[in-house]
C-alpha cells in the first residue's frame, strides 16, 4: 500500500498506523482520513495484527486537529457532511475496531485529534502532550464526537468547561481527569504502548474483541449493554480459545490460544 499520509507497518503482530504531516503538525485532511480508513481496513483483516498502535510523526504532535485549511469556506451543508463522513469513516471504525487500539498520543492532541485519541480504545501519553478541544474558538463545535466522547471519559463538568474555554490540559491534568491512562517520557511512550500490547496479546483475542463489542454497548443507543454481554458471555463458551484458557488453567500450563 502506497500512502502519502500516513505511515503504515506491522511488527511483532503491532500494527503501527501513524499519521506522517509533522509539517502540518498531523492535522486530519481528507486524504489523511481516507489513507486511515484505508489503514485500518487493512489491519482488519490482517491476521498477523492482533493490536493497532496509533501516533503521529514527529515531536510535536500527535494530531493538531482537522485540517482548518480545507474547511474554512465550507457550508452548513458541506460541514455537515464533513462531520457525517469523518465520523463513519474514520472514528467510528475506530472505536468499534475489534482488535485493541491504543492511542499512543506524543504532542498535541487538539480538537479531531483529541477526537480520534478518544476513539481508541485506551490512551497513553508523551509528559509533553496537551489535548483539548479548541473548536469553539474557530466558531464551530466539535464534529467527530467530541461532545459524545470527552464527557464519557472526563464527566460532563469537565467536559463543559474544556469544551467551553477551548482551552488545553497537559499530560498530567490529563491523567488526572482518566482521559489518559498513563504518562511517559516521549523515548519511552511506544515502548510502553507495546509493552501494554504485549500484556493484551497473551489472552484470548477473540474474548478481547467480544469484550470491546460489550463495553462499547454502554455507549450505544438503544443496545442493552447486559444483554449483549450474555450473548458475547455465551459465545465465548463455544470458542476453542475457551477450551484452551479453561484446560491451560486446569492442567496448570501456560495457554496458547489458537485465536478462534
Ligand atoms: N489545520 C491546518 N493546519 C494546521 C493545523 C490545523 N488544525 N494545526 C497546525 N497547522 C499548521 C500550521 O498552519 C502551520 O503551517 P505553516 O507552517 O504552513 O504555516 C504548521 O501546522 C505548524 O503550526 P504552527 O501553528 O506554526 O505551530 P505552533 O507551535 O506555533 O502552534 C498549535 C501549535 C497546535 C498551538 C497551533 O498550530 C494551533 O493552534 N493549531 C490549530 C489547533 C486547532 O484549532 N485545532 C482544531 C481544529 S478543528
Amino acid at each position: 500500500m502506497n500512502f502519502e499520509n500516513i505511515l503504515f507497518e506491522e511488527n511483532e503482530n503491532i500494527g503501527y498506523i501513524t499519521i506522517n504531516r509533522p509539517k502540518k503538525l498531523n492535522a486530519l485532511n481528507k486524504a489523511t482520513i481516507a489513507e486511515l480508513n484505508e489503514a485500518f481496513e487493512s489491519a482488519r483483516e490482517d491476521h498477523d495484527i492482533k493490536v493497532v498502535i496509533l501516533s503521529g510523526s514527529g515531536e510535536k504532535a500527535f494530531v493538531a486537529g482537522a485540517d482548518i485549511s480545507e474547511f474554512a469556506d465550507f457550508s452548513a451543508e458541506e460541514g455537515r457532511r464533513l462531520a457525517a463522513e469523518g465520523q463513519e469513516k474514520l472514528f467510528d471504525v475506530v472505536a468499534n475496531f475489534p482488535k485493541p487500539v491504543i492511542a499512543a498520543v506524543n504532542g498535541f492532541a487538539l480538537g479531531g485529534g483529541l477526537e480520534l485519541a478518544m476513539a481508541a480504545h485506551f490512551r497513553i501519553a508523551s509528559d509533553n502532550a496537551r489535548m483539548g478541544l479548541p473548536e469553539v474558538s474557530l466558531g464551530v463545535i466539535p464534529g467527530y464526537g467530541g461532545t459524545q466522547r470527552l464527557p464519557q471519559l472526563v464527566g460532563k463538568g469537565k467536559a463543559m468547561e474544556m469544551i467551553m474555554t477551548a482551552g488545553m490540559v497537559d499530560a498530567k491534568e490529563a491523567l488526572e481527569y482518566h482521559l489518559v491512562n498513563h504518562v511517559t517520557t516521549p523515548e519511552e511512550l511506544i515502548p510502553l504502548a507495546e509493552k501494554l500490547a504485549g500484556k493484551i496479546m497473551k489472552n484470548s483475542m477473540v474474548a478481547v474483541a467480544a469484550a470491546i463489542k460489550a463495553v462499547n454497548a454502554n455507549y450505544e443507543d438503544g443496545v442493552n449493554g447486559f444483554e449483549l454481554e450474555i450473548e458475547e458471555f455465551g459465545s465465548s463458551f463455544g470458542t476453542e480459545d475457551f477450551k484452551e484458557g479453561t484446560s491451560a488453567f486446569l492442567n496448570k500450563r501456560k495457554a496458547n490460544f489458537p485465536g478462534k
